[in-house]
């Protein structure tokens, strides 16, 4: 038999299965998998019952139902004072995900070099490399989980096509400041290159940090493409409904490929998002509040513990050293914690290429129900 592709073969199962794996053959409480452990916002699965009844169950236009882009169109004009035409800049995809995966599929030729900050949500670098292009890293140091200006300024070249930042940050939970944006837009734009966005925590940040999208810096609109989800702002992960953001030209080679990949997301659902994106504004303090709580009771229990975890200033990820603990790898630490302690946790060091910091951290999930949280904590505690 002939062998499979070689950029796929160099593919391997993704940490989160793996430690999912793990932890349900030692029964342990799973807060390694990103997603909460409870259903998502009861508006938005009311609304998608009575579109199903409605009938709204043929296939939608490729580039998503009116409806929602439309809601998307007068949220983002509404949060950011950023003004896109829902029918020539607004596409609607399956998730973030796939809206990524089009988004570098459209803009990046092979040998084309494509920046990615590490720790990285683990989807980029395959999709840059099934599309042919080099990935260059750029490691946000903890505990700030800052850049160093000048490693930023080496990853760039005349090859520079695409640098993608994601802020609110997964893993870390960095929010990156005005400035930090200010000077990667700046390079962006010296280089000649497009900035991708992944803001799907974009409405999940705590204390005083405020998620600052990088179109909304000056002369960025036109090379931004900006990317975003429903899934962690309504908590429907399984809707699979997120989408990308930008000028004609781009939009148009994004939706080349996303009707050549899925076509169209899932018609009821997306109307049920346009519908509740209606209710945002009542419904954001409430969100933020319950993941505040959540956010304090894994904090303050892990440190109650002798952990020292790093307070997130956005998402639903706690980071935490473990250098103070074990002379372990990130990956045997966590493997020892399910076994022992019955608790999953995420070993970050599989969202690094270059650095070797990842070994010295693992990552928390506290999108999970108050008493999966508790339970957590009780477990660890345990001799
Ligand atoms: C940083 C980041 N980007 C993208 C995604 C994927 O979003 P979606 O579920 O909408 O595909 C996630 C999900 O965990 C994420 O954490």
């Amino acid at each position: 038999m002939k062998e499979i592709s070689k950029i796929v073969s160099g593919f391997k199962e993704n940490i989160f299965s793996q430690m999912t794996n793990l932890a349900n053959k030692y029964n342990a409480v799973n807060l390694s998998q990103g997603y909460p452990d409870f259903d998502g916002a009861g508006f938005a699965l009311l609304s998608a019952k009575v579109n199903i009844d409605k009938g709204f169950n043929q296939t939608t236009n490729a580039i998503g139902c009116e409806e929602l882009r439309m809601s998307i169109k007068k949220y983002i004009k509404r949060k950011y004072n950023l003004n896109y035409d829902h029918n020539t800049e607004i596409t609607v995809t399956c998730g973030a995900t796939e809206a990524m995966y089009d988004v570098i599929s459209a803009l990046v030729n092979p040998e084309d070099e494509v920046i990615v900050f590490e720790p990285f949500f683990d989807i980029y670098v395959p999709a840059i490399l099934m599309n042919h292009g080099k990935v260059k890293t750029v490691t946000l140091h903890g505990p700030q989980f800052s850049f160093d200006k000048e490693e930023l300024r080496r990853a760039f070249s005349e090859k520079t096509k695409l640098v993608i930042v994601n802020t609110p940050h997964n893993p870390t939970g960095h929010v990156f400041t005005k400035n930090e944006l200010q000077i990667i837009c700046d390079l962006v734009k010296e280089y000649d290159a497009y900035l991708v966005t992944d803001e799907v925590y974009e409405f999940l940040t705590y204390d005083n940090h405020v998620h600052i999208p990088p179109a909304t810096l000056d002369g960025m609109r036109e090379r931004t493409i900006m990317i975003s989800s429903s899934g962690k702002t309504f908590g429907l992960t399984g809707w699979r409904t997120g989408w990308a953001i930008t000028v004609p030209a781009l939009s148009n080679a994004i939706r080349l490929v996303h009707q050549n990949n899925t076509f169209s997301g899932a018609h009821p659902l997306q109307k049920a998002i346009g519908e509740s994106f209606e209710k945002l504004d009542e419904y954001l303090p409430d969100y933020r509040g319950m993941y505040l709580r959540k956010r304090d009771i894994l904090f303050n229990g892990l440190t109650k513990l002798g952990y020292r975890p790093l307070k997130p200033e956005g998402t639903y990820f706690i980071m935490c050293p473990i250098r103070h603990m074990t002379q372990q790898s990130d990956i045997e630490f966590a493997k020892d914690l399910i076994i022992n302690k019955k608790v999953a946790t995420i070993p970050p060091s599989a969202f690094y290429i270059n650095s070797n910091e990842g070994h010295d951290y693992i990552r928390f999930c506290f999108a999970k129900k108050d008493e999966t949280l508790y339970q957590a904590l009780e477990n660890l505690s345990s001799l």
